[in-house]
């Protein structure tokens, strides 16, 4: 896939590894339209980096679907769409359902780790599409959709079902101008992972990890340590679930 003049639509580009793909791929002569809830902080980092924005709390009802319409209506050009918002609740981490005034809270994060990138990937497929060069779709999930923790039993249900959905949708579209492409970082420095303990690695490691295969059409771009994670998972599987649950 180039990495040069794409219209790009990036969920999650106010943030962490999405904002670092937004600032890179800017960088390198693309049109970056970023993603995310509060309208101050799309207009702070719009002036900053020249990206458009759009605002959208994609765990609201009808939210993805006014998003899609305002892509079609503003950015009709786009050619490639980043899913890449995501959340993770750790209060699991006694037990699953031992906080039941929290219950919410598992609706909310499949709708925004699964439901919403599968919606607007639905929804502005056409535009993508009917593009007469090069197009991608790319799914931010995990190195945890290969190989579970037990504290986050929502967070990697989500991560694995957006593995699969990427994997179909790449078969489907094989051979196409569409590329469907799977980002599987490991533990990253975000605020996501902010107070965690593990080694991480940085948001611009990662993206460099990205740019590579994207550039090269590795479709499914197994970041640092979830290289080994893969191999491991593959030879030794119940050995690897071992290691990696209690993390
Ligand atoms: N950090 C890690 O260790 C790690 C490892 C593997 C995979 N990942 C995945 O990488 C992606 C990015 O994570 P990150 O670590 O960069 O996280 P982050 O810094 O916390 O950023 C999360 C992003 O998601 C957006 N977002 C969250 N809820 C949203 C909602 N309801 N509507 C619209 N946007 C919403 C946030 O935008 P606003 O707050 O501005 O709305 C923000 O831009 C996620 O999919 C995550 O699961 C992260």
């Amino acid at each position: 896939m180039k990495l040069q003049d794409n219209a790009i639509l990036i969920t999650g580009g106010t943030s962490g590894i999405g904002l670092e793909m937004a600032r890179r791929l800017k960088a390198l002569g693309n049109e970056v339209i970023i993603v995310g809830r509060s309208s101050e902080r799309l207009d702070e980092l719009a002036r900053q980096h020249q990206f458009k924005a759009l605002a959208a709390d994609l765990a609201e009802p009808g939210a993805v679907a006014r998003l899609a319409e305002q892509v079609e209506r503003q950015f009709p050009e786009i050619n490639v769409l980043i899913n890449c918002a995501g959340v993770q609740y750790n209060h699991y981490e006694s037990r699953f359902g031992d906080k039941p005034e929290r219950v919410a809270e598992v609706a909310h994060e499949i709708t925004v780790n699964l439901t919403a990138p599968i919606e607007l990937t639905f929804r502005i497929f056409h535009l993508l599409s009917r593009k007469t060069g090069e197009s991608a779709v790319v799914n931010v999930s995990s190195g945890l959709a290969l190989s579970p923790k037990k504290s986050a039993p929502v967070y990697c249900a989500t991560k694995a079902g957006l593995h699969n959905f990427s994997k179909a949708l790449r078969f489907q579209y094989e051979g196409s101008r569409v590329k469907v492409f799977e980002l599987l970082p490991p533990m990253v420095d975000t605020p996501m992972s902010a107070g965690k303990k593990e080694p991480m690695m940085t948001v611009g490691e990662v993206v460099d990890e990205f740019l590579e295969g994207f550039e090269k059409d590795n479709f499914e771009i197994k970041v640092g340590r979830v290289k080994l994670l893969d191999t491991a998972q593959r030879i030794a599987p119940r050995a690897t679930d071992k290691m990696m649950k209690d993390r």
